[in-house]
């Protein structure tokens, strides 16, 4: 760096130099953009200087004061703190140093409703606000991470170029797009999580389906998974569940797999899902189940204590053994493109009522790379809003409706059996349940009808007649 150059002020500035705020630091400094990095623990500004190479521009402020005065105006400062009170305390704290037109990138999982919150505070004082999704984890973070900004679409413009060049790229296409107005991008992420938490329980599934039902050793279940990443379900979420079942245990040489306490914690993305997906009446089966498995999963002393006194069936697969597998990969499949319905359908609602304008096909699109949910199915989804922006379902686009069709009988055929072995499988349940109820042009939600107006004169309607009736159903 030339003392020229010293004396240019940033482009850009990022609270939070954790692993995933360095990382993104110095991706967006390898890609020639000169970035100030602040936190308020001072090993981690260490931490960021120490790793810098000679061609990255990357400074670091001691304080808040100083890391401002070293960005350009009008500022931007990326925040990629904890999501809940320390995105608040960061925001009062640049509020009292900030002037109108800066912009603040919040850039953490933060839920839509206190994004939503914040833009109406921090725009009422002048300054711009984005919410931006990041998926990818600290690897992706580094390598180029799957953006999802919305908000204040001249605050987007503005970082545009940055975000470009530091997002993954699929086809040299980048995997950021403004996603729309207010917190579009943050409820664009929680989604994304909640189809990642409905994917991870699809797999766990057929891992348990292979392990128990099958009895298969986890360098059999790497093979598989490995195998099942050169075909139609190649994604990220099944090549790392290869990896884990390849890794051993450095303390006993045993896989490591095979030692870690089947307990699942969460942070809550999945729950938010779940949560306004029952707000705005979108039914999201897989990514619900999901959430509840989790809670289940947490139970472990009591499911132990249950496991001795509540028998049930517990036996393996008959059978050909490559044929079973086939099936569970069908099934996975299926049930797949049913979890990302139910997400892309929960989208387009969210985005009427909220009034994001979200374009799902640039949704499935900035999807394709970077993130956690990244699979080779999205360039379908991607084609299928391409073809039709306003897709009522997924399930109704040729192509994807033709390869749920296609597995229908392996993947009801993987639900009865696994029932029948005692397996708990209710991700791989519902998804069938989800494909029945919505292939039902009669569902018995007549009964359903008929019962409260028995019991609360709630009136129905009929089939043959426009209106709302009443039945006194009580004899006299
Ligand atoms: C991503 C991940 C990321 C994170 C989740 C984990 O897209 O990079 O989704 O956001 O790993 O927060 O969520 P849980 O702790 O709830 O499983």
């Amino acid at each position: 760096m030339t003392d020229h150059d010293k004396n240019k002020k940033c482009d850009i500035g990022l609270i939070g130099l954790g692993v995933m705020g360095r990382n993104f630091a110095q991706n967006m400094a390898d890609h020639g953009f000169s970035v100030a990095g602040y936190d308020r623990d001072q090993e981690k500004i260490q931490a960021l200087m120490f790793e810098k190479t000679k061609q990255q521009d990357l400074r670091a402020g001691h304080d808040i004061k100083e890391f401002l005065g070293l960005l350009s105006r009008p500022r931007a400062v990326l925040l990629l703190v904890p999501a809940g009170g320390p995105v608040d305390a960061v925001i009062e704290e640049l509020l009292l140093h900030l002037e109108p037109e800066d912009l603040i990138i919040d850039s953490g999982n933060s839920r839509f409703t206190d994004t939503n919150r914040r833009i109406r505070s921090v725009e009422d004082k002048g300054f711009l606000f984005l919410g931006m999704g990041v998926s990818g984890g600290e690897s992706g973070a580094r390598r180029g991470p799957s953006l999802m900004p919305g908000g204040t679409r001249k605050g987007y413009d503005r970082i545009d170029k940055i975000l470009k060049a530091t997002a993954a790229r699929v086809d040299n296409d980048p995997c950021v797009a403004y996603l729309g107005p207010g917190s579009a991008g943050h409820y664009v992420k929680m989604v994304h999580n909640g189809i990642e938490y409905a994917v991870m329980q699809l797999i766990s599934e057929t891992y348990d389906l292979m392990k128990r039902g099958l009895q298969m050793e986890p360098d059999e279940l790497h093979a598989v998974f490995d195998r099942m990443n050169q075909e139609e379900l190649s994604s990220y979420l099944i090549e790392i569940t290869a990896d884990i079942f390849f890794q051993k245990d450095e303390n006993t040489g045993n896989p490591l797999i095979d030692v870690i306490l089947d307990e699942a914690r969460q942070k809550g993305t999945g729950e938010w899902t779940a949560w306004d997906a029952l707000e705005l009446q979108v039914p999201t089966f897989n990514i619900d189940i999901a959430v509840m498995m989790r809670d289940m999963s947490a139970n472990k002393k009591l499911r132990e204590k249950a496991a001795h006194v509540l028998k049930g069936p517990m036996s393996h697969f008959e059978g050909e053994r490559d044929l079973i597998i086939h099936r569970i990969k069908n099934a996975l499949y299926a049930a797949m493109i049913i979890a990302y319905t139910q997400g892309m359908a929960l989208l387009a609602q969210a985005s009427n009522k909220y009034g994001y304008g979200l374009d799902l096909e640039t949704v499935a699109r900035i999807w394709r790379g970077g993130c956690i949910i990244r699979a080779a199915l999205l360039e379908h989804i991607r084609s299928a809003y391409q073809s039709n922006a306003s897709l009522e379902n997924m399930l109704l686009d040729d192509h994807l409706g033709r390869e749920v069709v296609a597995r229908e009988k392996d993947l009801r055929y993987i639900v009865g059996t696994g029932a029948a072995l005692g397996l708990p499988i209710p991700g791989l349940m519902m998804a069938l349940s989800y494909f029945d109820a919505f292939r039902s042009s009669r569902l018995p939600a007549n009964l359903i009808m008929a019962q409260r107006d028995y019991f609360g004169a709630h009136t129905y309607a009929r089939v043959d007649a426009a209106g709302t009736f009443h039945t006194k159903w009580e004899k006299q």
